[in-house]
């Protein structure tokens, strides 16, 4: 059977490392969360007291950020460098300050560089914002995952309930809507849906659902 490259784009809390895990698992093809990795340059950015707006600084900084992931028994983790960090990239601080690193240019075209690294050889699904229009513009299957921002707001709610967080689900819609315009109005390589995409609303859909649709997609091509 032929291997592919899958790409999953769409906007914060919209499901797509869920399935894209559920689709990854049951093909057997490795996944790459890109999201987690602009997380892991602003937990260091924020751990280490820089400026987060000072993208001079930060482009001196990138070559001494390793990011690994790595599969263990309960679910894939990352590291950076050398340091197991899959928690400390979830908390609100980070997740309030990532659109505006994931915003540089220099941070982006670093990023987009080691994940290119990932898709030298085919077998892969790989969730983001930019995957089919910038990363893997030549991707076999691409998905552009959609939901309403009440249902994406119920889910990150739930979500953070069974991490033992609480929240507040106005914050939580409040930041949704902030992420999005950010990730949608920033100038380099903004959000955006690509051509060739196919759009899943996910709002009335299980996650079961989803995959069952992305497969009967990725069937169609390998
Ligand atoms: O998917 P996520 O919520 O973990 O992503 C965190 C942030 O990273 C998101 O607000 C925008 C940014 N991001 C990006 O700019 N490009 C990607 N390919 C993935 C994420």
């Amino acid at each position: 059977m032929k291997k592919i490259a899958i790409a999953i784009d769409g906007p914060a809390a919209a499901g797509k490392s869920t399935v894209a895990k559920i689709v990854a698992h049951k093909m057997k093809y490795k996944y790459i969360d890109t999201g987690a990795m602009y997380r892991a340059v602003t937990f260091h950015l924020l751990d280490n007291d820089i400026d987060i707006y000072n993208e001079d600084e930060i482009s001196t900084l990138l070559s001494n950020i390793q990011i690994q992931f790595k599969q263990e028994e309960n679910g894939q983790h990352i590291f950076l460098n050398g340091k197991d960090i899959t928690d400390d990239i979830r908390t609100d601080e980070v997740t309030n300050n990532v659109s505006t690193v994931s915003s540089h240019a220099a941070v982006r075209k670093e990023m987009v560089r080691r994940q290119q690294e990932f898709v030298e050889e085919r077998g892969i699904v790989m969730d983001g914002r930019d995957i089919g229009t910038h990363v893997i513009p030549d991707a076999e299957v691409k998905f552009y995952l959609v939901a309403s921002v009440d249902e994406r707001a119920e889910r990150r709610f739930i979500e953070n309930e069974k991490r033992g967080y609480k929240t507040d689900i106005n914050q939580i819609k409040k930041e949704i809507r902030e992420r999005d315009l950010q990730d949608m109005q920033r100038e380099v390589s903004p959000l955006v849906k690509a051509d060739d995409a196919i759009e899943i609303d996910t709002t009335s859909y299980t996650i079961q659902q989803v995959a069952d649709r992305m497969y009967d997609q990725i069937n169609k091509v390998i």
